[in-house]
């Protein structure tokens, strides 16, 4: 099918659209989906350019930020969506010895990179806590053994048919989850400056898909660039692609989000907000002296518990 742009569409949609519904279909999906296609290779050209080890830094911070990740309970497990080369991960398979770490990524060069990093942490059982695995939660969402149909449609339910139950963290369980048996869904959702790079009019699919993948009472946290940071304010105006959405010129995306923007697309869900405020640091390039305003948000948010109505 020869490609088209947005205008070949909508002429094609006017043309058709009482005697060729389907076909209209059928083409109006192809482009989206030629979009996500998109959207993964710039990011893996990203981390092919910066597969060095120079560029991975470890968040250490990330335990003080979100403490619950050091205190909850044994054999918790994490989905860190968008790992990249595993900064993220990789701070709490280290501050936390007994989590198990799912990490997801629409990019294969940067699960290759974040396998490669938690190898050489040599941080006990690190890799044996950690389970790489592709995709794109904008758009096809998670896998099934995730989190299924049923766990998905009757969060209210108790989830007594998935393995979560057994509350069991020995190396087989979850090898074995991905052999279609539903793990019923994860503790914690980290959601690291990921969000930012999901096109606007896809986050609020990408945020309801977070949320079932969450066992009621899971926490969802996260970090992304606030509203005029300095990364902001250095975008060029022909890199504007919407509303506070730019493009860098390698082709991936970056959104900046107001507490409002966050708390509209998260409450809007069903998601209880916990936490949810700006970070703001000034701080001093060491190499050219330059001062460095950055603007973060940090944010907490609850899947509502379980309600048993009697
Ligand atoms: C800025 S990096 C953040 C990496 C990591 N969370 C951290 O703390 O450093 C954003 C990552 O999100 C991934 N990504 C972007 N859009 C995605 C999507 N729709 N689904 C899954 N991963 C995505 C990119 O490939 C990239 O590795």
């Amino acid at each position: 099918m020869p490609e088209m742009d947005g205008l070949d569409v909508a002429l094609r949609v006017h043309k058709f659209r009482s005697r060729s519904w389907p076909l209209i279909i059928a083409l109006t999906a192809s482009s989206e989906e030629q979009v996500y296609m998109e959207d993964s290779e710039a990011w893996n050209k990203f981390h092919t350019r910066h597969s060095t080890g120079k560029f991975f830094k470890e968040r250490r911070y990330l335990l003080k930020e979100f403490p619950e990740l050091a205190s909850c309970r044994d054999c918790s497990t994490v989905l860190e969506i968008g790992c990249g080369n595993g900064s993220t991960a990789l701070a709490i398979l280290r501050g936390n010895k007994s989590i198990s770490l799912f990490a997801c990524d629409c990019s294969t060069e940067a699960l290759e990179r974040a396998k490669e990093n938690i190898e050489a942490a040599n941080i006990n059982l690190a890799k044996e806590r950690f389970y790489p695995l592709q995709c794109d939660f904008s758009a096809s969402g998670f896998p099934n053994w995730l989190v299924c149909t049923s766990c998905r449609e009757n969060f209210f339910q108790k989830q007594n048919m998935c393995s979560s139950d057994a509350r069991s963290c020995s190396k087989q369980d979850f090898p074995s989850a991905k052999n279609n048996n539903c793990i019923g869904g994860v503790d914690f959702v980290t959601l690291i400056f990921t969000l930012s790079a999901v096109p606007l009019h896809r986050m609020s699919r990408a945020i309801t898909e977070c949320f079932s993948v969450l066992k009621p009472g899971g926490l969802l946290l996260f970090r992304d660039y606030g509203l005029y940071d300095m990364t902001m304010l250095r975008f060029e105006p022909e890199q504007r692609v919407g509303y506070r959405e730019y493009m860098r010129t390698d082709g991936t995306r970056s959104y900046f989000f107001s507490l409002d923007s966050v708390r509209d697309l998260f409450c809007g869900t069903g998601f209880t907000e916990l936490e949810l405020e700006y970070c703001c640091v000034q701080s001093v390039n060491r190499r050219n002296g330059k001062i460095m305003r950055r603007v973060w948000i940090h944010g907490k948010f609850q899947k509502p518990h379980v309600h048993i109505c009697s």
